[in-house]
């Protein structure tokens, strides 16, 4: 089966249309997707009406949780991201049914924190700590977080919220996936792996391009998709309520 996994999307639907553009051209039969659909971003109701509809399976990210339940470290500006994202899913002018779709599917998302199929594991954050803990580069040099982590999956992890694609070895090595050749692994060389899928909406590997993996038996594939970040970045600066710096990142892609 050809399995795409996505993340990280955050109400960017100019990435969001052109992954899955990608998908539909690499004939993908099921797409994942690890947390963090809205926030940040400036279309959060048309990402979850794809999300609702396309997504065969969805975790609960961070920005997901500060919408339902409680915003963990978030600060002034990440709050007045959150607000104006739940303004907008509470607009009076949007049918009922509408609102209480939208609502409905978070609030049957904030249930979920990882999914477990056969021998992978997909979380939002990391496998010890499902919705908040990050995995950054830096960590592959932490043998007590590298151990920690590996103890909690038995082969293969996938994760997000980082915004940082790569592969983690239990060794303590990291690999960007421009070094891999043609951006492709085979999964059968690795005994474990933890596996960052990096960013659809909101890349901050020094790389604007939406970022996601396809996932075929046993082998995986960074995508990479150039998308109109130009037409992103206006709508959030028509938008006083988001931050400046949300748009200015994507065009920086950091
Ligand atoms: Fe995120």
């Amino acid at each position: 089966m050809r399995l795409a996994i996505v993340s990280d999307i955050h109400s960017n639907i100019e990435a969001l249309e052109a992954v899955l553009a990608d998908i539909e051209s690499l004939g993908c039969e099921r797409i994942y997707c690890l947390g963090d659909i809205i926030d940040y971003g400036p279309n959060p109701r048309e990402v979850l009406d794809i999300a609702i509809e396309r997504f065969d399976m969805t975790i609960l990210g961070n920005h997901e949780e500060a919408l339902m339940l409680v915003a963990e470290d978030f600060n002034e500006r990440a709050m007045r991201s959150v607000e104006w994202t739940r303004e907008q899913l509470n607009d009076p002018a949007m049918p009922r049914e509408q609102r209480q779709k939208y609502w409905n599917y978070l609030d049957e998302l904030s249930k979920k924190r990882h999914h477990q199929q056969g021998d992978l594991l997909f979380v939002h954050g990391s496998p010890r700590k499902p919705t908040h803990e990050y995995v950054f580069p830096k960590d592959s040099l932490d043998q007590a977080k590298i151990r920690g982590m590996f103890a909690k999956f038995d082969r293969f992890c996938f994760c997000g919220h980082s915004h940082i694609p790569g592969i983690y070895s239990e060794t303590g090595k990291y690999g960007h996936p421009k070094n891999f050749p043609s951006g492709e692994l085979d999964l059968r060389r690795f005994r474990k792996l933890l596996v960052n899928i990096g960013s659809v909406g909101q890349p901050r590997d020094h790389d604007t391009r939406a970022c996601y993996v396809v996932l075929d038996n046993s082998k995986l594939m960074f995508r990479r998709v150039e998308y109109d970040y130009e037409k992103t970045i206006s709508k959030i600066l028509a938008i006083p309520k988001l931050p400046t710096f949300l748009a200015e990142r994507l065009k920086l892609g950091k």
